[in-house]
């Protein structure tokens, strides 16, 4: 198949959401990521996605609207989630509703929820709009890969496999939606994005965020989010996050690639634009601002995927305070890794030992 890689021109746009009527699919720019699109009403149209990402079928999807009046007879709305519609949406939140039988099992791999979220993209609006469809849509990579923030990255995974993506330049936020359940007693964050739980805090009071978002899930424990069973964003190379104080990790970053280099791996290490200085005969890669989580969740994917392309082994990072968006961060990086860290001071200890 021929991939078309489309500016969003008003054709653009018409030729998309005839695709998406027809069944077929189209990757397209959201404030996040970008998504892979099927018509959210037609089984086969959504069963071709896990075929196109290789995802596993019972990871379930994201149903996209662009009107509340859409959802109606699709799903019965909690009452906690009003307040938060109308104060995020459209925005980067995805909600789990209760669904009727009218929304396919495909979707929602057979869970009695759907996750439902209107984007504020004006790209994703307008397609959405002109399909007058609900769009159900993963992001745009291939499974395990890091979400898609370029129609480059897209076209990385999904040439000749998809026929359109629609180019809207690089996505914003640059990591995906926050996805909340307000379905089961005190609302809970399943995956943690750039709306924050402090800013979810202001409209509904407590919000829980759940344990495996930031470490991996224990054996026997059940996901609440089924996507948070897979490896995901991680590189080829094997990422080591070094956690302490300034001076430490940046002595202790400097240690680790020395050892990894002098065993004959390819070492990098990704740091704060404030330390790229410092750390700069490491191979340093610039996570952005320390002081502005927001510029290392737009950064980070693009980061990730740039590591495989260049061939790194053995991958050093320093990591952010869990807080705000810098907890979406934390989960993304905490994957990355597989979750793996090292203090700094154990690092600088005489001696330490690489495993
Ligand atoms: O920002 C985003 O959310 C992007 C853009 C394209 O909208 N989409 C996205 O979709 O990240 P995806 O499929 O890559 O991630 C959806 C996440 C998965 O972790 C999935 O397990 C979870 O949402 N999820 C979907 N439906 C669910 C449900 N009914 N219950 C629990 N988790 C659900
Ligand atoms: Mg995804």
């Amino acid at each position: 198949m021929q991939t078309k890689l489309l500016k969003p021109t008003p054709e653009a746009l018409a030729e998309a959401a005839a695709l998406l009527r027809r069944g077929e699919l189209v990757a397209f720019p959201t404030e996040t990521v970008y998504g892979l699109g099927a018509n959210a009403l037609d089984a086969d149209a959504v069963l071709s996605i896990f075929r196109a990402k290789g995802r596993p079928a019972d990871n379930p999807l994201i149903m996209h609207i662009h009107s509340e009046e859409q959802l109606d007879g699709l799903v019965t709305i909690p009452d906690m989630a009003r307040p938060l519609m109308a104060r995020f949406w459209p925005g980067p939140l995805t909600l789990l509703m209760p669904r009727t039988a009218a929304v396919p099992d495909a979707v929602t791999a057979g869970l009695a929820t759907v996750a439902v979220r209107m984007p504020s993209h004006p790209i994703a609006r307008r397609l959405l709009e002109s399909c007058g469809l609900p769009v159900a849509a993963p992001s745009a990579n291939r499974s395990g890969k890091p979400s898609p923030t370029t129609a480059a990255h897209v076209l990385e995974d999904m040439d000749g496999i998809i026929p359109l993506i629609l180019d809207g330049g690089p996505c914003e936020v640059g990591l995906e939606s926050t996805v909340l359940d307000v379905c089961h007693g005190t609302p809970c964050i399943l995956r943690p994005g750039g709306v924050t739980r402090e800013m979810l805090e202001e409209v509904i009071g407590p919000v829980t965020v759940a344990g495996s978002v930031l470490r991996p899930l224990r054996e026997g424990e059940v996901a609440r989010s089924p996507g948070m069973r897979y490896r995901h964003y991680a590189p080829e190379g094997a990422v080591l996050l070094v956690e302490g104080s300034e001076a430490e990790t940046l002595e202790a970053l400097r240690r680790l690639y020395r050892a990894a280099e002098a065993e004959g791996e390819k070492a990098c290490v990704l740091c704060f634009s404030e330390h790229a200085h410092a750390l700069s005969d490491c191979a340093p890669h610039d996570l952005g601002s320390i002081s502005c989580p927001e510029e290392t969740a737009g950064r980070l994917f693009d980061v990730l995927r740039g590591l495989d392309r260049d061939g790194y082994t053995a991958i050093f990072s320093e990591v952010v305070n869990p807080e705000g968006v810098g907890l979406a961060v934390m989960n993304r990086l905490g994957r990355a890794a597989g979750f793996h860290t090292v203090s700094a001071t154990e690092v600088l200890r005489p001696d330490h030992k690489e495993e």
